[in-house]
């Protein structure tokens, strides 16, 4: 079942178009990520979407009904933003109550609600406390726990764990999955973050200036990026892009890679449907991880750095002019200033038309 679809939504203040054509679909229990730079206009669909602005043009369907003329508290949602405002003289269990009280909803089953949501949110030993008396991360559950009360169609979450500490954010990110898995219920859920979006998404449209750029599953975003942007906003470190021109080798299409020594040739896999293009210039797009280190086959580079996370080395160098970083396992990665061979996986690669920007194939 449909649970939210948006069409041809566009939203302008004065005369700057900060909306430009929003089209999204998501079923009944789906979380769908809005994701993109700041200023890419993901918090007033968010508003548009739980009815704190209108539209410009175009319809916001909730459910089976068209809700633009909606007043927000009749559209059965619930929001958690980043600045979750509790109210400062009630106790937690007041605050999780509030929205119970104002629908008039009996006190037993109030009693009910509470202590199911304080149980899910492992916060039943604070609904005497006030919010001065609680830290960020337990105010952040308690205004969850407000959302969650409230049991209703839709979840809207915007940026709701920036204003938290690197650890407690991953924390806080792995308590929403779990939630999400067990109550099934469908989460709009905006950030900046593409490793919140990537970790938390089952739909991901990735925005930039009121545009979706792509609409996908997180997987498909990853591997099949449809332009440059999604591909370089997605990902950490970045995918690699090298300029190169299609060639061909013996009956072969690929690409030349060169870093110190003479160029290599490369064949392109099928999947890329590069016929005809022998001599083009394009983009090619290989990820970190899509590189190797390997005494034969590869293309000798230069590193220039080499950075130790642990698991994995990040080595930065350049090929065909451009600077890259490959990630290799720790055990045998160079130093600065060597030089190493540096073998590209190419059965994943991507081009992209340095026109257009878009991905080819
Ligand atoms: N009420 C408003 N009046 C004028 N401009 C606004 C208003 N709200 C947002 N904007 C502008 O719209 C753009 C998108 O803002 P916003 O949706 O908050 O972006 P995001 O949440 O992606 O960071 C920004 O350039 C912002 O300045
Ligand atoms: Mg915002």
């Amino acid at each position: 079942m449909g649970a939210l679809a948006i069409k041809n939504v566009t939203k302008s203040f004065g005369d700057t178009d900060i909306l430009k054509g929003i089209n999204i679909d998501i079923d009944a229990g789906q979380f769908l990520i809005l994701v993109g730079p700041s200023g890419c206009g993901k918090s007033t669909l968010m508003n548009i979407i739980a009815g704190l602005e209108g539209p410009t043009s175009g319809e916001v369907h909730i459910g089976d009904r068209v809700v633009n003329n909606v007043a927000p508290k009749d559209r059965d949602i619930a929001m958690v933003f980043q600045s979750y405002a509790l109210y400062p003289t009630m106790n937690v269990r007041q605050n999780i109550a509030f929205g119970l009280e104002t629908r008039k909803v009996p006190k037993a089953e109030q009693d009910e609600i509470i202590a199911r949501v304080a149980k899910m949110l492992q916060i039943e030993h604070l609904l005497g406390r006030k919010p001065s008396e609680l830290s960020g991360g337990q105010r952040q559950r308690v205004a969850m726990g407000r959302a969650l009360a409230r049991n209703p169609k839709l979840f809207l979450f915007d940026e709701p764990l920036s204003n938290l500490d690197a650890k407690l954010r991953v924390e806080m990110r792995a308590e929403i999955k779990q939630l999400h898995q067990r109550l099934k219920t469908t989460i709009v859920y905006v950030t900046h973050d593409q490793i919140e979006a990537m970790t938390l998404g089952d739909r991901i449209a990735v925005m930039k200036d009121g545009v979706i750029q792509q609409f996908g599953s997180p997987q498909e975003i990853y591997d099949s990026p449809a332009n440059l942007f999604v591909a370089g906003f997605i990902g950490s470190p970045s995918m690699n892009f090298i300029p190169c021109h299609i060639a061909e080798q013996g009956g072969v299409l690929g690409v030349a890679l060169q870093g110190e020594g003479e160029p290599v040739f490369f064949a392109l896999p099928e999947r890329l449907n590069v016929q005809g293009r022998v001599g083009q210039a394009v983009i090619l797009g290989l990820r970190p991880e899509q590189f190797d280190q390997a005494d034969a086959g590869g293309v000798a580079c230069r590193i220039r750095i080499t950075e130790p996370t642990g698991p994995d080395t990040m080595l930065l160098s350049q090929l065909n002019g451009r600077d890259i970083i490959a990630r290799v396992h720790p055990r045998h990665a160079p130093a600065a200033g060597e030089l190493c061979s540096l073998v590209p996986d190419l059965r994943k690669a991507v081009l992209f038309d340095p026109e257009t920007q878009t991905r080819i194939g």
